[in-house]
């Protein structure tokens, strides 16, 4: 309604220059305008993550390794993007900055409209606890825990949940994962795939502003893998926003947009506009061999 109205009101700012500028002068104003709201309508889209300029070095003895030699890149709310590389070319120093687990040596990034690089040690902690879902490769839960217990672990941190609301906002994450009837098996009593679940669940208890999984299909069989990503897919179309960094090129073809680095810079950043369905995918693998 509000941009009919503005709509509107341009369209009859420019009706009345036309009647004592020169026509070439009412164009340059419509093109000022539509330019305007082109750019409005880009800016509509929130920013959950903003690189500036970020560099890492690291010194080793008289050599200084540049592993992020100036990466920039803004990551809207409701992107699914996958980082992809070979090795060595910087992505888990990467996502170390996204994490909040590492300082660059120079440039700014900004998690959810805070700048992070100034923040003290502790200050990045209750951030990247508030803003940030991790899944990693190895699961990283507590080994003989319960699976509710390790989705609780998170909200210990957070004084809007006591023990009873914890227990509650871990299992309805459980649900949604699908693994409502593991709920009290330990971390050793479930496969790969269910590890994952758990680490997902986890990972979402907080309602993080950003998911951000490192090769989190990188342990499992080609089906479990599958299976993953049709629940990273379903978080996508949820909206979640989260950043998938892998080895694995076929991933790129589920995401909504996908990065490429090399040797410490992006080499490649592109929107997927054919995002394959992970679901029909994986309905059409080889059926499981049942002997
Ligand atoms: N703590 C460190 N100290 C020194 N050099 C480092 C450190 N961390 C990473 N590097 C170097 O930075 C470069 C990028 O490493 P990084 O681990 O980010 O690569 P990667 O893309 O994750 O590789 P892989 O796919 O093998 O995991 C490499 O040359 C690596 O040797
Ligand atoms: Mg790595």
């Amino acid at each position: 309604m509000a941009m009919v109205a503005t709509k509107t009101a341009a369209t009859t700012k420019t009706v009345r220059r036309d009647n004592f500028l020169p026509a070439n002068i009412s164009l340059q104003v419509i093109l000022l305008n539509r330019q305007t709201m082109e750019e409005k309508k880009e800016d509509s889209r929130k920013v959950v993550i903003e690189l500036q300029n970020v560099k890492r070095y690291f010194k080793v003895g008289d050599e200084t390794v540049k592993a992020l030699r100036g990466v920039s890149f803004k990551i809207y709310e409701g992107e699914f993007v996958t980082i992809m590389g070979t090795s060595g070319s910087g992505k888990s120093t990467l996502l170390n900055q996204l994490g909040c687990l590492d300082t660059p040596t120079s440039g700014e990034y900004f998690l959810d409209g805070t700048p992070v690089r100034k923040m003290s040690k502790s200050q990045r902690a209750k951030l990247r606890n508030r803003k940030i879902g991790f899944v990693f490769q190895n699961y990283n839960l507590l080994p003989k825990t319960t699976a509710v217990e390790n989705v609780e672990l998170p909200l210990m941190y957070n004084k809007k949940y006591n023990a009873a609301q914890r227990r509650e906002a871990a299992i309805k994450a459980l649900q949604a994962v699908g693994l409502g009837d593991r709920l009290e098996h330990k971390s050793n009593q479930m496969s790969g795939g269910q590890m994952q679940r758990v680490a997902i669940a986890r990972a979402l208890v907080n309602d993080p502003a950003v998911v951000l999984a490192d090769e989190a299909t990188g342990n499992l069989d080609t089906r479990t893998s599958f299976e993953m990503l049709v629940l990273f897919q379903e978080l996508y179309h949820q909206g979640r926003t989260i950043i998938f960094v892998t080895h694995n090129p076929d991933i790129a073809k589920y995401s909504s947009r996908n990065i490429n680095l090399r040797d410490g810079k992006i080499r490649e950043d592109v929107v997927n506009d054919n995002i394959l369905s992970a679901a029909d995918a994986l309905a059409s693998l080889p059926a499981p061999q049942d002997d």
